[in-house]
């Protein structure tokens, strides 16, 4: 993709997805104007400039910022061609917990992204949703819903602007912090494995395939799209039994804003939904938007009628063997 001499921001620039698009880019000697790493706590920008220094890699800079900062988002995307919004609340314990501060950074900050957006003449912005997001049963899913319509929406109102607002949702990054994998691999040092529940499953990114589909959608949306990838699912018991065979297993029953099974198009999204090969794409119905757009820029192909993605029904799902293999070469 032509990212010569372009500008890109990575909101939450030093998390798991804002350093591995920053590896990625930097692996893949992309000849960038600027790089830039939003977010809030310096030891976490300090640690990633060690890594990645502004003196070897002179295109990058470190940029101290809270999205809640609609003032600092202005000053940061001054000359930004691309925004990468992955900045988030991301655990949904602690968003259930602490609601108003997840919606002050989840919602208020989507809201920030956008206005900033559309003042500092940005050209395309796409925005990390979740599985969380489809059909909502916890805070954190709420919130990125409502983020998720925020950035559909913002299109509507663009007027004259060739700026671009775009959605890429997926489900649990393979080995990402905070998630089933470490915990399971910090688990099988105590010999016992707890399980919410044996039937409950998962659908499986690896961090490069969620960063293909964010490039995919930073080369070919037009505004308007929500991506989704076809990506396998795993379940918990498959998965407890690739990181640690045989372990005692303790079922400790589904936690508060839990699902057995994650969704990433739900039914009633299907009306609005097309397979394009290794994706899919949910539109929007909207009358500002024309939908042929869209129908000369992707190969088009409508989702049955009653389609749903969901991570319990999925045709496609990881064998132990499969699982074992992915956690050796990814986490
Ligand atoms: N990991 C997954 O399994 C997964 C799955 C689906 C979707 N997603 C979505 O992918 C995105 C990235 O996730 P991740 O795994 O990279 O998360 P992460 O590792 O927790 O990183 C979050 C980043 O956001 C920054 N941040 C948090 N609050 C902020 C604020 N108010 N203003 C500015 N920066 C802020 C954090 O840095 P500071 O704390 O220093 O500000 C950090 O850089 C999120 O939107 C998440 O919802 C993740």
């Amino acid at each position: 993709m032509e990212l010569n001499n372009k500008s890109i921001l990575i909101t939450g620039g030093t998390g798991s997805l804002g350093r591995a698009i920053t590896d990625h880019l930097i692996k893949t000697k992309k000849k960038l104007k600027k790089l830039i790493i939003l977010s809030r706590d310096e030891q976490k920008q300090f640690l990633m400039s060690k890594i990645y220094s502004e003196e070897k890699y002179p295109f990058i800079r470190y940029f101290i910022g809270d999205v809640r900062d609609k003032d600092r988002l202005k000053r940061a995307f001054k000359n930004v061609d691309y925004v990468i919004h992955a900045a988030a609340m991301k655990h949904v314990p602690i968003a259930e917990y602490n609601p108003d501060e997840c919606i002050k950074t989840n919602v208020n900050g989507a809201q920030n992204v956008i206005s900033a957006s559309l003042d500092s003449g940005v050209k395309k912005v796409i925005a990390i949703s979740t599985d969380k997001a489809c059909s909502p049963v916890n805070l954190y899913g709420a919130t990125k819903l409502t983020s998720d319509k925020l950035f559909i929406a913002a299109n509507n109102f663009k007027g004259r602007s060739s700026i671009s607002f775009s959605v890429v949702r997926y489900g649990n990054v393979m080995g990402s912090k905070g998630s089933v994998i470490p915990f399971f691999m910090k688990m099988k040092k105590n010999g016992l494995i707890p399980i919410t529940d044996p039937k409950m499953t998962r659908f499986n990114i690896t961090l490069k395939e969620s960063i293909e589909i964010i490039f995919y959608a930073i080369e070919n949306s037009l505004g308007g799209e929500l991506f989704v990838p076809k990506i396998p699912s795993y379940n918990i018991m498959e998965l407890a039994e690739a990181i640690a065979p045989n372990i005692k297993k303790e079922i400790i029953g589904v936690r508060p804003g839990e699902k057995i099974h994650e969704e990433m198009i739900s039914t009633s999204d299907s009306d609005f939904t097309y397979d394009i090969g290794k994706y899919y794409i949910t539109l929007p119905n909207s009358k500002y938007i024309k939908p042929e757009i869209y129908s000369e820029k992707y190969n088009l192909k409508k989702v049955r009628k009653g389609f749903s993605y969901n991570s319990g029904e999925n045709k496609d799902f990881l064998s132990v063997e499969e699982l074992r293999d992915l956690i050796k070469s990814h986490v």
